[in-house]
């Protein structure tokens, strides 16, 4: 046994209870947060490593959670690759996105230095968390990465141009794919060597494929970045949103845990995937919208009997968390999963 209960659990080792941590934590709901952002802007907290370092370690001091995760986008890797994009009030946008894809692939060069600050962040982190919590590294899923790059924005939730481009050129797609796939190898190894505890991997988009289609032309790229991360012996988790029945092909060769989304039953995923994938989630986060506890404890409830017969399991929410959430149900289910008793 470690004093972290968070990587205890990702290991196998049995503890009291399980472990909890939000998507999405760090940024968009702490009080603290939204006055940071008062003074900097998104990008200058996240390029800046003292900042993008204390802005991680915020719920961990405010919400008690056990573990943090990193301060930083997913959208890192496409600016590394040459795309420059601009984070809105509207979500974010690219330049020039990958509308021409033939001609402005040789467009995409992978530079390294640009992901320094991310590695400078995670020093200084590691330097200051408290011992028993566990830092979480994270990028992007090749396929939700390609979705933005081609589509350039998040306004058509369909990203129609994106998936177009992947019905009807396969050979550029996959091109496209490898480049992302390079780049997230490295940017994701050299995390493991920056002293991260766990790293996830946000495939937040795998809902917009045939679930078939996405095991057989996706997964493959899945598993190069997973495998690279746990031949270095850390520990990785895999969040594919909207995956659904897909989830019966996640095994223990793709990942040691699995995000599981809110509209997936935590029963029934639990059945589907191998059972030496251990499974986190999937509270929806819409309910931390609401005025009356009672509903919400009423709704944890439902988890009890799930985390007294399943060990391998990570509280989570079943997506990030988002600006409408209140901090005081947030702290609730904190609070709740820590003095439940689990009968363990
Ligand atoms: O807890 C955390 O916030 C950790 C850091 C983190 C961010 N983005 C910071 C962020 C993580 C893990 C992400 C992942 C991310 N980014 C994903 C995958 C996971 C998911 O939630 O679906 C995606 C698809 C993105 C791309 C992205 N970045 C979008 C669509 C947006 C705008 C809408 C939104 O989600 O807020 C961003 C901006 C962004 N990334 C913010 C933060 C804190 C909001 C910036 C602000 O303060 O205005």
């Amino acid at each position: 046994m470690s004093n972290s209960i968070f990587t205890d659990t990702l290991k196998g080792v049995k503890r009291e209870r399980p472990p909890v941590w939000f998507m999405r934590q760090a940024g968009r709901v702490l009080p603290s947060y939204l006055k940071l952002r008062e003074q900097y802007s998104f990008r200058h907290l996240m390029l800046n490593p003292e900042l993008a370092a204390e802005v991680t370690l915020l719920p961990v001091n405010e919400l008690g959670v056990d573990a943090a995760i990193l301060f930083s986008d997913i959208l890192v890797i496409p600016e590394a690759l040459g795309m420059s994009l601009k984070f809105t009030d509207k979500g974010p946008i690219f330049d020039t996105p990958l509308q021409d894809a033939p001609n402005q692939l040789a467009s995409l060069q992978p530079d390294s230095s640009k992901l320094e600050h991310v590695y400078k962040a995670l020093d200084i982190i590691k330097q200051q968390k408290p011992d028993d919590m566990a830092l979480i590294g994270f990028c992007g899923a090749p396929f939700t990465t390609f979705c933005y790059m081609v589509e350039g924005n998040s306004a058509n939730h369909n990203f129609s141009k994106a998936i177009k481009l992947f019905y009807n050129n396969p050979e550029i797609s996959v091109k496209i794919l490898e480049i992302i796939t390079d780049l997230s190898i490295v940017y994701a190894t050299t995390q493991t060597k920056h002293g991260i505890d766990a790293f996830q991997l946000f495939e937040t988009h795998a809902g917009l494929i045939p679930s078939e289609m996405y095991i057989e032309r996706i997964m493959p790229h899945v598993n190069r970045i997973t495998n690279a991360v746990r031949s270095n012996n850390v520990p990785v988790i895999f969040f594919p949103k909207g995956l659904g029945t897909g989830l019966a092909h996640i095994n223990y060769d793709v990942a040691d845990f699995v995000g599981i989304d809110w509209q997936y039953s935590l029963n029934e995923a639990r059945a589907l995937c191998d059972i030496k994938v251990g499974v986190q989630g999937n509270l929806d986060p819409r309910i931390l919208a609401i005025d009356d506890k009672k509903i919400l404890e009423k709704e944890l409830e439902k988890y009890k009997a799930f985390g007294q017969q399943n060990l391998n399991w990570i509280f989570n929410t079943g997506h990030g968390l988002s600006p409408d959430n209140k901090v005081e149900n947030i702290k609730f289910v904190v609070d709740w999963v820590k003095n439940t008793d689990w009968g363990r």
